[in-house]
């Protein structure tokens, strides 16, 4: 076994290029980045079962394909997301999905013998209040954010199987919370969409129509943290390959800009030669949310991709793939 005392596998994941992995999700933003690195690292065998032909929430279906197909790491990036909205109006599905994907996966990938687990969750785990920088500590010591509280409850379940089974089985599940994320595959919805990917559209579609400004809600000044998903999928691979303890890792970019610098950035990127408009009549969230990744940097891990460079290829992306 890898495990040792200090939360290090000796047992090398990155070593294991031909073992049989499962990527759960790998159609999403995250799923499909964690599959682009693990193909450049040169893995050869990757289980990848789309939503229609397994879904995960159908216990039996889940059981039957870990017995067939003996996956040795799961990475669990299957969920059901979405914004504020979508939380507010579907609270029954946030939780009961995700506590059935998760349930299912974990105690599936323990059963029939999986050697590693990695468990994605989101900072919306965290207390509404926790002192910023947030720190992996600061998990159930105050009340959430209501507005997607199913969610997070589930997330945190999730937390504490991997916690659950790693203590009473020895299973070597362990949980990565990463902060906000865009790249490639994200979602553009135009009224359905994180403020990153809906900043590169509406600008983009001001550029195209000649508009003479876009309007963004709020004044710009609350502070967010950024993570490229190439990055997150870089660090999934390095806890996969290095970590294993019982307390879960944030994967955050360390670097905050404030919406009204991104917004600025997202002009510059896509090319939209207009006014930048503020309508500071609308509300503007919670000032600051940043996460403290210090515990993964301590084990070795940093983020590459700098914002600028991360926006030029989502909107790269987002021309080569978007419906115009
Ligand atoms: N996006 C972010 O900014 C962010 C930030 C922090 C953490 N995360 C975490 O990263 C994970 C993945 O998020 P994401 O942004 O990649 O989401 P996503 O783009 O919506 O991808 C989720 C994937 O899960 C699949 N899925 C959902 N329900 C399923 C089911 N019942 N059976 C099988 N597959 C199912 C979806 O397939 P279908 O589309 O076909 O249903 C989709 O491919 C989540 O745990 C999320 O909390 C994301």
């Amino acid at each position: 076994m890898g495990s040792s005392n200090h939360g290090t596998t000796v047992d090398s994941f990155l070593s294991n290029q031909s073992a049989k992995v499962f990527v759960a999700g790998h159609r999403g933003l995250v799923g499909s980045a964690i599959v682009r690195k693990l193909q450049q690292l040169g893995f050869t065998n990757l289980l990848l079962r789309t939503h229609a032909e397994l879904d995960l929430t159908r216990q039996t279906d889940v059981d039957a394909f870990f017995a067939a197909e003996k996956p040795q790491f799961v990475i669990l990036a299957a969920a059901k997301v979405g914004g504020i909205h979508a939380n507010k109006t579907y609270p029954a599905d946030f939780i009961a999905i995700n506590l059935q994907i998760q349930t299912n996966v974990i105690d599936s990938s323990y059963r029939h013998g999986v050697k590693k687990l990695l468990f994605l969750g989101s900072s919306c785990i965290y207390p509404k209040f926790a002192p910023q920088p947030i720190t992996e500590e600061a998990l159930l010591t105050g009340p959430l954010e209501p507005t997607n509280e199913w969610y997070a409850v589930a997330k945190i379940a999730g937390i504490k199987m991997c916690q659950g089974y790693r203590l009473q089985h020895g299973f070597d599940a362990i949980s990565g919370m990463p902060t906000n994320l865009y790249g490639p595959y994200d979602n553009f919805h135009p009224e359905n969409s994180h403020v990153l990917p809906a900043l590169i559209r509406r600008f983009h579609e001001a550029k195209v129509s000649g508009a003479k400004e876009v309007v963004v809600w709020g004044t710009g000044s609350p502070l967010r943290e950024f993570l490229h998903v190439d990055d997150l999928a870089d660090g999934v691979v390095f806890l996969m390959d290095k970590y294993s303890g019982l307390v879960h890792v944030n994967v955050g970019s360390g670097k905050e800009v404030t919406i009204k610098e991104l917004a600025e950035l997202v002009k510059e990127v896509v090319g939209f030669e207009g006014e930048l408009v503020w309508d500071t009549s609308k509300p503007d969230g919670t000032p600051r949310k940043l996460m403290d990744s210090s515990k993964l940097a301590e084990l070795g891990w940093v983020p590459k991709i700098a914002l600028k460079e991360g926006l030029v290829d989502t909107y790269k992306w987002y021309l080569e793939n978007v419906k115009q």
